[in-house]
């Protein structure tokens, strides 16, 4: 395994489209370590491929609950609450900033595992925090576009 290269804000990548994973290879399931090897060394509770350079929707996330390590390949948010919650929100990408951000409280994945075979996730609390924030990378997004109120 490997600890790769996080962007930072102002890389072009950060903002660019995330293109679905057509098949899952040793190179994904390599990816998936890496980043999640990454992550728990920066030390974060999520990551978007992007943020590693890759253009790919891979996200992996570990908010220290139940779930531990969580892998979402392809991860489409099929459900919104419609209660919202404002939370404090960081990101490895943006060193030193965070603030405040509305987002709905809870959430339903649907994504691939490493296997790929598809499976739904229901999230509340700080994992659909955290599951919204990381499926914004896949599309450009960064938390910043919607922060209401920045420390
Ligand atoms: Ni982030």
């Amino acid at each position: 395994m490997a600890i790769l290269n996080i962007r930072k804000i102002g890389d072009p990548v950060l903002r660019t489209k995330a293109k679905e994973v057509k098949e899952i290879t040793e190179k994904t399931l390599e990816l998936l370590d890496n980043m999640a090897e990454t992550m728990y060394a920066a030390p974060g509770v999520g990551l978007a491929a992007p943020q590693v350079g890759i253009l790919q929707r891979i996200v992996v996330i570990d908010v220290e609950d139940e779930h531990g390590l969580i892998e979402l390949i392809n991860p489409v948010i099929t459900e919104y609450s419609r209660e919202e919650l404002i939370m404090e929100e960081g990101c490895l990408s943006i060193p030193g900033r965070s603030g405040k951000v509305k987002r709905p409280a809870r959430v339903t994945v649907r994504a691939l595992d490493r296997k790929g075979k598809e499976f739904e996730l229901k999230a509340e609390g700080y994992l659909a925090r955290a599951i919204q924030h990381e499926v914004d990378h896949l599309d450009g997004f960064l938390f910043i576009d919607k922060v209401l109120e920045e420390e």
